[in-house]
């Protein structure tokens, strides 16, 4: 009898290229992430198709602020839209969309998107797919240290009660369990502050395919490679 193949319980990716794809074809940037909204509509589905429970996507960074105006408004358009035009598919196919990152720094428009999307999905029990989105670890960090460091200050717990699990409990992430695979495209080898403290039994898979490229046989690399891994979590077999 054939023994069943590992799937993880929870993938996290960080979807990068779409400049440098849109470059190849002499394109805008814009129009990369327009092609990186592709597939990731298409990176959803096959996903939860593969049995995976959570999906984390890195789709905004508290760095990306910083990109010219231009490539900022044309994201924070694509946002919208694609709740828009996204959400009755994935209430249809059960998937519950979550946020998570500061979204006080979004336009009303954004927030408004978003929060309806979280309502409109949020009976949803195939998957849960969670958009970090003005989301950096470093500053999940830090808001979480600030909440506790404000409940002792208030007398509501004590220091030496501070677990590990008062700290994931204080992150954006804390309805996840930690992400079994970390996936990054573009052949960048990093973590670029994304999940540093949820990453630290992550498997990680790395490959040269663009965003826009990554493509339902990427995928089954991607798990094929995964399921071939020895996770030990610090332990001898
Ligand atoms: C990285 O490529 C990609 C991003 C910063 C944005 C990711 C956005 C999408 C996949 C589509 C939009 C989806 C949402 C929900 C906003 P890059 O621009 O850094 O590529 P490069 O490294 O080749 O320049």
């Amino acid at each position: 009898m054939s023994e069943e193949r590992s799937i993880p319980r929870h993938i996290a990716i960080i979807m990068d290229g779409n400049g440098r794809w849109a470059r190849m074809r002499g394109k805008e940037r814009s129009e990369g992430h327009l092609a990186g909204m592709n597939s990731l509509r298409e990176t959803v589905r096959n996903v939860a198709m593969a049995g995976v429970k959570y999906l984390t996507v890195y789709a905004f960074s508290t760095e990306n602020w910083g990109r010219p105006q231009a490539e900022v408004d044309a994201l924070m358009e694509l946002i919208c839209k694609g709740v828009e035009l996204e959400s009755e598919e994935l209430v249809k196919a059960g998937i519950k969309v979550r946020a998570i990152g500061e979204r006080s720094r979004f336009s009303q428009k954004v927030r408004a998107s978003l929060e309806k999307i979280e309502q409109m999905t949020a009976q949803g029990q195939t998957m849960t797919f969670a958009l970090a989105l003005n989301y950096s670890s470093r500053s999940e960090l830090t808001a979480a240290m600030q909440s506790i460091a404000q409940r002792v200050a208030e007398g509501k717990m004590k220091t030496e009660e501070i677990t590990e699990q008062t700290i994931s409990d204080a992150l954006y992430t804390s309805f996840m369990p930690d992400p079994d695979l970390i996936i990054r495209t573009s052949g960048e080898c990093r973590l670029s502050n994304f999940l540093m403290w949820q990453a630290s039994y992550s498997e990680f898979y790395f490959t040269p395919t663009l965003w826009p490229d990554f493509d339902k046989a990427e995928l089954e690399k991607a798990l094929e490679a995964y399921a071939a891994r020895d996770r030990r979590y610090g332990l001898v077999k």
